[in-house]
């Protein structure tokens, strides 16, 4: 009987799994799907606590405490800008955990496993360990731990790939030979030192697609487990994880123009890397004060804001909305350019509009907003860069060359919003400012928009 109830609390789990990734895939539906996926993540709590395998409770309710004590402190306490690195944590203690499930299995049952049930624990552990030591290596690296550029020396491709054709050698010799402990405590070993070795070459702002990548192998870790372990609903949710993460991680490169190869092993961000041709970054820039762009913005018909990294740093998501609100109420028709990528996670836009009650309805993607700059009288870029570079668009020899982006040049007027001469993520210079449509108005996002809200009013 109660295995019924544990296989049924699993099904409704799993289901409830599906219903939830579906809803987050749109802006509109992705708070019901995540509370749908939450619901479900107890269903399978529940059935797994009620499993007759479990001998005490003392220690699971230990961890449920320690566990639940530390998530709240987490989401109350880390700020939205920190999103990457916490997700970046919590997929170190998913990976880990996975790991540390199949070393206990092995422990328990080695040399009697079967060729089976070793490659799906062998497969967990190397997946899981690699996952484990990446996404702390994620973790420092976003956190200004360690440095953010690539660490990289010479031959290090190499030896990176020798290292994982010898450990997944090691994996192979496992499936002949379970009982050969040692072989198998090595694997393991040399699976955690990868993940350090993967993840050091790449720099921080390539972090989320190695994050969703790792997300992804953390998943088929859990599925594994599932085969490993005879659980449904593991093998369900982690296989569910693992695609998820890997569409996202092509997703992201599509979106950048960069392939998963220049990703994990350009080294983008390093000094060679982005060595640039440079095109149209001649002259000087025209900077502008907060008396003239709120007089253009105030006699406008039609503004697009731009937002990006920087408007995220300087947390100004609520003064756009403000100064939104002042320019609506002028009969000046306000719309948001949200670039796939701008930012630095999947979304981040998305989620710090909407944190600002942004209406969906005024965001557009790319494709449903290029067309519109040419008659659109002022684009406001807000702490955006990369995304707006027309290099990307005109310049075959840039770093950036055929990543898609949002044609504000094209717009009668631009006003960009930075603190003053930065570079983006990818760090070459940009010849938008450089344009005679564009105007410069430099400081800090947040204070910039206060100041010109104030002046909107009095305009
Ligand atoms: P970036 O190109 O990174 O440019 C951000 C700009 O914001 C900088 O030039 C900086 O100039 C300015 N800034 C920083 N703090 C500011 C503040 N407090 N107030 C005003 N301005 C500020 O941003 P983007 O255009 O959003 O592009 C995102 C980049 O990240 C792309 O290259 C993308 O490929 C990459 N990336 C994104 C993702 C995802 S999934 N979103 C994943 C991986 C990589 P100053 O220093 O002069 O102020």
């Amino acid at each position: 009987m109660t295995n019924y109830l544990v296989e049924f609390a699993y099904l409704i789990a799993s289901i409830l799994f599906i219903l939830g990734l579906k809803g987050l895939s749109h802006p509109e539906s992705a708070r019901r799907g995540m509370v749908l996926a939450e619901v479900g993540m107890l269903m399978a709590i529940i059935g797994t606590l009620l499993h007759r395998d479990i001998v005490s409770y003392e220690w699971i309710i230990a961890g449920l405490l320690i566990g639940s004590t530390i998530g709240a402190a987490m989401s109350y306490w880390v700020p939205m800008t920190a999103m990457p690195q916490r997700t970046a944590l919590s997929h170190a203690f998913g990976a880990f955990a996975a790991a540390l499930v199949g070393i206990s299995e092995y422990y328990r049952h080695g040399a009697e496993l079967g060729s089976f049930t070793m490659g799906a624990i062998g497969f967990e552990v190397m997946l899981g360990a690699i996952t484990t030591t990446g996404s702390l290596v994620a973790f420092a690296k976003l956190q200004g731990l360690t440095r953010g550029t690539p660490v990289v020396y010479k031959g290090q491709n190499i030896f990176n790939m020798s290292l994982l054709v010898f450990t997944i050698g090691i994996f192979i010799y496992l499936l002949i030979d379970p009982s050969a402990s040692p072989v198998f405590y090595m694997m393991t070993g040399l699976a955690f030192l990868f993940g350090v070795l993967l993840v050091m070459p790449i720099g921080a702002a390539d972090m989320p697609v190695v994050m969703s990548l790792l997300n992804s192998y953390a998943g088929l870790a859990a599925a594994a487990t599932g085969f490993a372990i005879s659980n449904n609903v593991l093998i369900i949710a982690g296989t569910l994880d693992g695609f998820s993460g890997f569409i996202l991680s092509v997703l992201m490169c599509k979106a950048m123009n960069r392939s998963m190869t220049n990703v994990l092993f350009g080294a983008f961000g390093s000094d060679s890397s982005t060595a640039q041709i440079e095109s149209g970054t001649e002259g000087t820039m025209r900077e502008v004060n907060v008396d003239d762009v709120a007089i253009q913005l105030a006699y406008a018909k039609q503004v697009i804001f731009v937002p990006g990294y920087g408007m995220a740093t300087a947390q100004a998501q609520h003064t756009v909305r403000e100064l939104a609100n002042v320019l609506e109420s002028k009969g000046v028709t306000v719309k948001y350019a949200i670039h796939p990528v701008a930012g630095r996670m999947p979304g981040h836009m998305n989620v710090l509009l909407a944190e600002a009650n942004v209406p969906y309805s005024s965001l557009y993607e790319l494709e449903q907003i290029n067309h519109e700059f040419p008659s659109t009288d002022v684009a406001v870029v807000i702490g955006a860069n990369d995304v707006v570079n027309p290099d990307a668009r005109d310049n075959a020899q840039s770093p950036i060359a055929g990543m898609p982006i949002l044609e504000v040049d094209r717009a009668r007027s631009v006003i960009v919003l930075k603190r003053g001469k930065g570079k983006g993520f990818a760090g070459i210079e940009n010849p938008l400012f450089y344009k005679s449509v564009t105007g410069m108005l430099y400081g800090d996002a947040k204070d910039s928009l206060a100041r010109l809200t104030q002046a909107v009013q009095h305009a």
